[in-house]
């Protein structure tokens, strides 16, 4: 049977919630990755470093048996320098939020003032860091991320030395900004290597598959595959898991969020298998993130195995991506 072993995965963008909901989501991510980037759109959101540190216990609480790294982030406010120098120490990263763009981000920037911003983005970009947008804007919902673009723009070329990540990106406008600026980086989910608009909305409108970003067209879907699949240095894997219970999904008025949690290494194996590029899933979900953040996970090996594996139909009140399906890969040891 068909193997292959990764080291250290990483989940550069994830939504582990708090309660019960943290109970049931957290240890399955800690059973599959070493590590994972824990977003800050709680309500109220994380924005003090008490807030932190209660929120990383309350996490390792909930995976007491398995070793897995919660990477904190702040959720972004103008925040004063002397607190910065505060929390460097506690967090990875900061998070971004257009203000009311997607869920649990009304706190969130309602204009990107940049003299407004400078001490605290400036302040990030001498303490080395990182910011972590949700680049949308609130256009039309299949050019949001297009449009923002040139806030992209004003962002790295105002701080040339702050490291900025452009998080779970879904258009080719995107991919092509990594190049053009050398502080732009990106994360990319697993859901935005399979679906596009079609299949959330072009059929029986399906739930589960909805989140923000929307998925998008055909070519986006390829050029997001194509620094994917390369494993470009500035690209890393980030889920963007993010559960809601049942009842939030499956109603007329449905939460933005696909809970990718328990299957996606799995489904990566799967893409980069059948795209022959296996050999660069290691940086995909690792090493590049390792070298942007400048981090070193505690040791960590899973292997996965070429065998149908079905999809549970729920975790606790969640419904996975895929809920009930066969998927081709399987987890079959982790050391
Ligand atoms: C996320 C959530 O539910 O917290 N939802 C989503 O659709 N991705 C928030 C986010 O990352 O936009
Ligand atoms: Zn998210």
């Amino acid at each position: 049977m068909k193997t292959h072993t990764l080291l250290m995965p990483l989940d550069m963008h994830l939504h582990l919630r708090d309660g019960v909901m943290l109970e049931t989501v957290a240890p399955l991510s800690a059973y599959s990755y070493s590590g994972g980037v824990v977003m800050p759109n709680l309500v109220p959101p994380v924005e003090t470093l008490e807030d932190i540190k209660a929120y990383k216990q309350r996490i390792m609480a909930a995976v007491p048996n398995d070793f897995f790294e919660p990477y904190m982030t702040l959720f972004y406010k103008n925040y004063d320098k002397a607190f910065l120098k505060s929390v460097v120490d506690d967090i990875i990263a900061i998070k971004l939020y257009p203000a009311g763009i997607t869920t649990n981000s009304e706190g969130g920037v309602a204009s990107f003032n940049i003299e407004e911003m400078r001490e605290t983005l400036q302040t990030m970009s001498d303490l080395g860091i990182p910011l972590c947008v949700h680049g949308e804007t609130d256009g039309f919902v299949m050019d949001r991320e297009a449009e923002f673009m040139s806030i992209y723009e004003l962002l790295a070329t105002s701080f040339p030395k702050l490291k900025i990540i452009m998080e779970h990106i879904t258009t080719k406008a995107a991919v092509d900004m990594l190049d053009k600026h050398e502080n732009l980086y990106a994360t990319i989910t697993v859901h935005h290597l399979i679906l596009t608009l079609d299949d959330v909305v072009g059929g029986m409108m399906r739930p589960h598959l909805f989140c923000k970003p929307i998925a998008k067209r055909p070519e986006d879907l390829d050029a997001l595959l194509s620094v994917a699949l390369e494993a470009h240095p500035k690209v890393m894997f980030g889920s963007d898991s993010a559960p809601h219970p049942k009842d939030k999904k499956e109603a007329c008025g449905c939460a933005a969020g696909v809970f990718t949690a328990p299957i996606s290494l799995q489904l990566l194996c799967e893409i980069f298998e059948q795209y022959d590029k296996l050999q660069n899933l290691q940086a995909f979900v690792s090493d590049n993130a390792q070298n942007i953040y400048g981090i070193c996970p505690e040791f960590k090996e899973i292997t996965l195995e070429k065998r149908p594996f079905v999809v549970p139909a729920t975790y606790g009140s969640v419904v996975p991506m895929y809920a009930g399906e066969v998927i081709a890969w399987a987890i079959e040891s982790v050391d």
